[in-house]
Parts: C-alpha cells; structure tokens; sequence
C-alpha cells in the first residue's frame, strides 16, 4: 500500500492500494484515533466512541448500487452508525439544491459535528459532500473515497470543496481538508472509458507541468497498468503544491494548466463536453499557441498532440473564437483584468504568464481557435 502524508492546515495520509474499500471502516477509526480525545491504550473507549458517531455516506446512483454495500457493511464492522444521502449522477447536481436537500437531511437525521461524511465517488460527489461537512455545524469530520480516476489524482486531495451556482462552476465553496483519502484502485474497473480517459487527461497535465521521464513512462505503459504508481506518482506532486500554497494564491495555480480555455469548452458545450476532455483541449491549445509565439518548441506540441491521441482525449475546440472568447471573458469577470495563463515552455515545464484577459482571444487564435 502507498501512503502519502500531507501536511496542510489539516495533517492527513492519502492511502493507495487495490482492495481498500473492505478495510475503509478500520483505516478511518485508526486515523481518527489520535484526535479523538480517547486513548490510544484504551480500545474500549475508543470502540464506544465510535459507536456513538453515525457516517452520513454522500454517493451518486451510479457508484453507490456498485460499492455502497461493501463499504456500509466495511463501517458497520467497526462500529460505525451509517446513513446514506444518493443523488442523480453528473455535473448538474454539483448545486445549491443538492447541497441544501444534503444539509437538510442530515439534521433530520440528528446528525452532530461528532459525526462525520464519507464521500463515496467522483469529483462531483467529494466537492458537493466536502463543501457540506465544512458548513454543516461550522465543520464535521469528512472523509475522501475517490472511484473516479480524476478524483484519485486530483479532487480528492487538497482540500478544493464547492458546487456551482447558474452561472459559473466553483462559484460558492471552502478550502476544508479530508481526515483521510482512500483510494481503492479496485473501483477504477468499473469506470466507463471516457470517464478513464478524462482522469488520464490531469494525468498528462501533471507530467507536462513536473516530469518528461513521467510523461515518458505514460507513454510506454498505459495507466490502467500501473495504477497504484501513477496515482501516487500524481498524489505526490499535487503534495508539493497544496503544502506549499494551500490557499491557491501562487505556485497552486499551475494545477489549472489547459484549464482556462478549458473551462470555456466546457460552459460552450452546456456541460456535455466532460472536464477531462476539456482540459485536454484547452492544453492542446495553449501550447499551440506558445509554440506559434516561441515560448516552447514545436517537438513540445507534437508530443503532446500523440499522447493526447494515444488516450483518446480530443485536441481540436470545437467552437468559433467569438463565443470562446466570450465566455472565457465570463468565466474570468470576477478575476479581474488580468488572467494567470499557465504555459508550456517544454515537456516536464510551465510557467504563469500574466496576461491582459483581452489578450486571451489572440491566444486563442494562436492556438487554432477559429
Ligand atoms: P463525476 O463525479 O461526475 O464522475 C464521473 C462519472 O463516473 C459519474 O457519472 C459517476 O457516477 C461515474 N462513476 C464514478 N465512479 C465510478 C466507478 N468507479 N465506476 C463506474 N462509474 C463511476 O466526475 P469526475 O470526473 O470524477 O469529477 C469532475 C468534477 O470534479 C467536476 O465537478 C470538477 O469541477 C471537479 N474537480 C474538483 C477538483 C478539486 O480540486 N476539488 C479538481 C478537479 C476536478
Ligand atoms: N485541481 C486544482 C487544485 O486542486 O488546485
């Protein structure tokens, strides 16, 4: 098993390994241990305690008929209490709604900031489940069981909670750290292949901001091969970050590499385009255009355009620069005039150039959008 520590506001490990999910109810007494106020020497004590805490499992209708069960029954064996809060599957009920029926429900249930949430699923399901435990009683204990591979590598760590307002993705949510990520990789083989190739998408994104000798062995050996290494490969770089910038006002920011016209793909699409496929297109594109304006070499485009290729991802935005141009003004409105665009100089390399939001639409015309 990998087990990753980081050291943020909240100190917590990140655990790797296939067949997790049975153990769950043990890791997450075992973590919860020390800050529980009982002694360590005194298992008894510690046993009651957990019986008297209900986990409130957050899931979708996809992941939860598929793993729900196990891990019920894995929390149940150590003596938790479990309630369970589904909702449809999607991007859609990351909202306002969803979040207020969640919050709801868990004060018809008596639920006490003794208590805590364990997020069972993708993205969606750990950004709308970890918004609620940092504002349900001003904060309860919550707990990261990623099933998608995008959640693995990216939205399980590092504390980003949210759901999205009409309007605008993210728009309403806290920086909360989990207590503990779980990541059995087992779950990853129900995946759908979009959704596998989405996760690959942030994978490349890593090995083209940190690592060409990663980027290379992503080449030579397909992620669904090697699992455990190129999560905790991700896990650990994504580390270096968050504890150097938790609060995403510097270093952080590289992590939205392809995602400034990403996130323009995916508003223009209404959402049908998913974010891994996006943030691979708005990859392609900012790196044509730092090709096309010298900043990188035309080698550095080229391999990223096969790799892309080699996992399915697309590389072509399929919208006019009028509207691109257009929302990516309305995603960066309450950003002020000046946009953080993060650019490839090479393979393993980027840099954040700070570039006047009006420049963005030569940006996007240099990377193909017309
Ligand atoms: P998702 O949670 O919608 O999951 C994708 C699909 O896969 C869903 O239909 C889901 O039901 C299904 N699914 C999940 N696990 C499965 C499994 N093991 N087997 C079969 N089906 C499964 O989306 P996602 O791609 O995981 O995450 C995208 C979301 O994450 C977006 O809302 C994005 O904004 C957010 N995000 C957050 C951060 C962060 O730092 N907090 C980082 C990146 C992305
Ligand atoms: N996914 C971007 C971040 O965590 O900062």
């Amino acid at each position: 098993m990998e087990k990753i520590r980081i050291n943020a506001s909240v100190d917590y490990d990140v655990l790797i390994d296939s067949g997790l999910l049975k153990e769950a109810g043990e890791l997450i007494f075992s973590a919860l241990l020390p800050a529980s106020g009982v002694s360590a020497t005194d298992p008894l004590a510690a046993r009651r305690q957990a019986e008297n805490t209900t986990a409130v499992i957050v899931s979708d209708d996809n992941v939860f008929p598929l793993y729900g069960e196990a891990l019920k029954n894995s929390l149940a064996g150590s003596g938790y209490k479990t309630i369970e809060f589904v909702f449809p599957h999607g991007e859609k009920s990351k909202s306002l709604n969803t979040y207020g029926e969640l919050l709801e429900f868990m004060c018809d249930s008596h639920i006490r900031r003794s208590d805590m949430i364990v997020a069972l699923g993708g993205g969606v399901v750990g950004d709308l489940a970890g918004f609620a435990a940092a504002t349900y009683q001003r904060g309860i204990t919550f707990i990261q069981i990623p099933t998608t591979l995008l959640a693995a590598v990216d939205s399980s760590v590092g504390g980003k909670t949210a759901v999205d307002l009409t309007n605008g993705k993210n728009q309403v949510g806290a920086f909360y750290q989990p207590r503990l990520v779980i990541c059995d990789t087992d779950t990853l083989s129900t995946l759908p292949p979009e959704e596998y190739s989405c996760g690959c998408g942030e994978i490349i994104k890593y090995a083209v901001l940190e690592s060409e000798e990663f980027f290379d062995e992503l080449l030579q050996k397909p992620v669904c091969t090697q699992y455990e290494h190129v999560i905790s490969t991700c896990v650990k770089m994504k580390k270096a970050y968050v504890e150097n910038d938790e609060f995403d006002t510097g270093l952080r920011m590289k992590l939205n590499l392809g995602h400034t016209f990403g996130h323009a793909v995916e508003a223009c699409s209404g959402y049908s385009i998913l974010h891994g496929q996006a943030v691979a297109m708005g990859m392609a594109a900012v790196t044509k255009a730092a090709s096309e304006m010298g900043l990188c070499s035309k080698e550095t485009l080229v391999r990223l355009l096969e790799i892309l290729d080699v996992y399915k991802l697309p590389s072509e935005i399929p919208y006019g620069l009028d509207e691109m141009f257009e929302v990516t003004l309305v995603d960066k409105k309450n950003s002020g005039s000046v946009t953080n665009l993060i650019v490839p100089t090479a393979i393993g390399n980027c840099r954040i150039m700070k570039i006047q939001t009006e420049k963005l639409k030569g940006w996007l015309e240099e990377g193909g959008v017309r």
